[in-house]
């Protein structure tokens, strides 16, 4: 799990005046919106004893820890502590870690880490989202498996005929074409092939996409991912194209929750969202046996650890750029929060107040995430 990235945490309805938690790459977040709509995500943790802001309430565009009160700005400050008598000010050390945020392609965003502004990677451009062009339709899977596992699972070209055979894919024809890969700077990385459809006659209205001109010719399919956690596929079918982006959220290194969304240039009236659905939701449920009994459950850091051919070479551009990040110190160790170390030591995310208020970095009392050493 790599720090000093814009992770996209939550869907922007999702987003409300009401404090909400959510729990993403081991830490516990509070996201809400300020009366003026701005999202805001913070640590979930109050600097006094812990208590969980997320339980708390919005006042004054604030957010108030439901233990004793404290009231905090979205910028981490704490601006009352209600215990204190009227004459005694905030101590400065009264700091909750707060996260630069935004809102867009449909999903609420945090720069987890701590990075000054002109170095932080940016957030990528996302085909698509905002054009009249598409209907959207958003939902979530959940997976027992580590999001590195789940994220490469989605970029695999190989995979679609043996576990995806009657959808997409065709197991009698299961050669992947020579297909390059094209990267988005040291961000990500994408690759566009051919796939042929299965043979076999799908029923109903979802019949049309599959004409024999496009039985013989395949369906051109686009595969990306991009830093830290976002994957596309974007499907040609002869109707328009079906695009799925999906920001596979690391909930600890055990569990995942894909919040995908879905945007489709066909049937675009709200009467097909619940076929649209069904079908994503279809093809999560088809690769969730193969992707939960993959072993080791974490992707090795060894490139030699696994046995790569030619039509992994998506995967292998991601394991390649995930190692410099890992090698730069940016990935979270997550082994030791697991360990006891967790039980005595409450750790966040540093965020970037920590190094704009230079005379508090070391008195933050809540102690910043462990890193990776470089090349384990
Ligand atoms: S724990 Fe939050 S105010 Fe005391
Ligand atoms: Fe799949």
């Amino acid at each position: 799990m790599l720090k000093n990235f814009w992770w996209p945490l939550d869907f922007t309805p999702e987003v409300t005046t009401k404090p909400k938690r959510v729990t993403a790459l081991g830490q516990e977040l509070v996201l809400f919106r300020t009366p003026d709509g701005k999202p805001q995500v913070m640590s979930d943790l109050c600097v006094h004893r812990g208590g969980a802001l997320s339980d708390g309430w919005l006042e004054d565009g604030c957010v108030v820890c439901p233990y004793h009160g404290w009231k905090f700005k979205p910028d981490g400050e704490c601006v009352r502590i209600p215990a204190n008598l009227q004459n005694v000010p905030v101590p400065r050390k009264a700091r909750v870690d707060s996260y630069p945020t935004q809102d867009k392609y449909g999903w609420v965003w945090a720069f987890l880490g701590d990075i000054p502004e002109a170095e932080r990677p940016p957030l990528p451009n996302l085909d698509h989202f905002g054009s009249p062009d598409f209907k959207m339709t958003y939902g979530q899977f959940e997976w027992n498996a580590h999001y590195d596992r789940v994220l490469e699972n989605s970029v695999d070209i190989a995979h679609a005929p043996f576990v995806h055979g009657g959808s997409f894919g065709n197991r009698n024809e299961p050669e992947v074409e020579e297909y390059t890969i094209k990267t988005h700077g040291d961000l990500g990385a994408e690759a566009t092939v051919t796939l042929k459809p299965p043979k076999r006659n799908v029923r109903g209205l979802w019949n049309r996409l599959y004409k024999e001109e496009t039985q013989r010719k395949g369906v051109t399919t686009r595969a990306a991912f991009f830093l830290p956690c976002l994957t596309l596929l974007e499907v040609n079918l002869p109707i328009g194209k079906m695009v799925l982006w999906n920001a596979h959220i690391p909930v600890d290194d055990f569990r995942t929750i894909t919040k995908w969304i879905n945007l489709r240039q066909f049937f675009k009236g709200d009467w097909a969202d619940g076929d649209a659905r069904k079908r994503v939701f279809k093809i999560f449920q088809q690769d969730k046996p193969i992707v939960e009994a993959q072993s080791p459950e974490m992707l090795p850091y060894d490139l030699g650890a696994e046995l790569h051919v030619k039509s992994d070479s998506l995967q292998i551009a991601y394991r390649r750029m995930r190692q410099k990040y890992i090698d730069k110190g940016w990935s979270i160790d997550t082994h030791l929060i697991q360990s006891d170390y967790s039980r005595h030591q409450a750790v966040v995310i540093p965020s970037p107040a920590r190094r704009e208020v230079p005379e508090l970095a070391n008195a933050w009392v809540m102690k910043e995430v462990p890193v990776k050493k470089a090349a384990n």
